[in-house]
């Protein structure tokens, strides 16, 4: 028997965001962040939608790209105060992932971040809240997962606090709040949201419910992005990919990712990189490198039209290009003595990252160094050439 983890409520479509209007509760904390949901009106009329509701609200505004934990204690200090019975992130990932673990701060005050690392250590949470995930940004698929990635900047680590206790109740995934995205962001959360679809799709846990959403969202994003990017008025394509961010984050959040996710974690914590834009650029050479112990890239190319793992990757690299994303770590400004002083650092990181348990083939630290640099410089990953630039 296995249990398929999903948002408790999931409405869709453009305009769903009135669907807070019917939220049953008291008092609501929104959480966001820089700004850009207060420029596009987002913020009031979601505000506007509670009050309706007779939901009083208090906002955190602020949250910043990457949050910290201290970002979270803070949040939790308001709630302390505003005692709210609904927890609404609204926004970019950052709010969103911030907002949950803000929810955890809130509900257990004394909780130690460091223990929460460990993988399914979240206590149960709904002892005060409920919380709303409402995304901004067509990507991480959180509104759906049980995942927050939290960043300690003075370890230079991104942690994925992994937890189905994190899973949202209800997710509002509204492609007209998507409207105000820059055609980068979309870009960058765009790959992301294939990233999912590839990854959990030859993950090394089978699920039938995850297979089919991989696949699903893998064509929508193949069908919808460039347009997304290109003509960001486009509510239908903007919806699309809306829909596709959701249906991957949930085909991960039951059949998990792999180590394109724990090789982008490392560059996002230590350099800043975006975290799709490193997922895009890792994701075509852990194909190659993956393709020898997972018999399954030629099922998910034939979703696009293609035969091999080589045609899928190439498929990849030439949407990567067409959305205007860089195809190296070292377009990003890192030096070469910059990455090489940090190579073994992130290469033995992302060997412990959660993710890697996953991945269809079990890498050595040495083999996460090659495709690090592979993917440093813009190479094709071949193990053999690898070897012999190495040489
Ligand atoms: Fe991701």
């Amino acid at each position: 028997m296995s249990k398929l983890f999903i948002a408790g409520e999931v409405f869709h479509g453009a305009g769903s965001l009135e669907e807070l209007k019917n939220v049953k509760g008291k008092k609501a904390v929104l959480v966001t962040g820089g700004g850009s949901m207060k420029k596009s009106g987002t913020l009031d009329k979601a505000i506007a939608y509670l009050n309706e509701a007779g939901i009083e609200t208090k906002t955190y505004e602020g949250v910043e790209e990457d949050p910290s934990s201290e970002t979270c204690f803070k949040g939790a200090e308001l709630m302390k105060d505003f005692q709210p019975d609904w927890i609404v992130g609204i926004g970019g990932c950052s709010a969103i992932d911030a907002a949950k673990m803000m929810w955890v701060f809130y509900e257990y005050p004394d909780a130690d971040f460091d223990a929460m690392i460990k993988p399914f250590s979240v206590p149960v949470l709904r002892q005060k809240a409920k919380f709303v995930a409402i995304p901004s940004t067509s990507g991480t698929g959180t509104e759906t997962t049980g995942l927050a990635v939290i960043t300690d900047r003075e370890k230079g680590v991104k942690y994925p606090i992994v937890s189905y206790e994190l899973t949202p109740d209800i997710a509002i995934i509204d492609g007209e709040i998507c409207a105000s995205m820059p055609a980068h962001v979309t870009s960058n959360t765009g790959l992301d949201a294939l990233t999912h679809s590839v990854e959990a799709y030859v993950s090394n846990i089978d699920n039938n419910f995850a297979d089919a959403l991989s696949k699903g969202g893998l064509k929508i994003v193949f069908d919808n992005l460039k347009e997304a990017v290109k003509n960001p008025d486009n509510i239908t394509a903007r919806q699309n990919m809306h829909d596709a961010s959701f249906m991957g984050g949930l085909a991960f959040n039951n059949a998990w990712l792999g180590i394109v996710h724990s090789l982008s974690h490392q560059v996002g914590a230590l350099f800043g990189v975006p975290h799709g834009a490193c997922n895009a650029i890792f994701l075509p050479n852990v194909i190659r490198f993956n393709e020898k112990e997972s018999s399954r890239f030629p099922d998910l190319a034939k979703v696009i039209g293609k035969e091999t793992a080589e045609d899928l990757a190439q498929a990849i690299e030439t949407l990567r290009s067409e959305v205007n994303n860089q195809s190296a770590i070292k377009e990003f400004g890192i030096s070469r003595e910059d990455w090489d002083k940090n190579l073994d650092f992130m290469a033995n990181n992302a060997f412990l990252d959660p993710c890697t348990g996953f991945n269809p083939r079990k890498p050595t630290v040495e083999e996460l160094k090659e495709i690090y640099n592979a993917c440093y410089e813009g190479l094709v990953y071949t193990e053999s050439k690898v070897l012999d630039a190495a040489l």
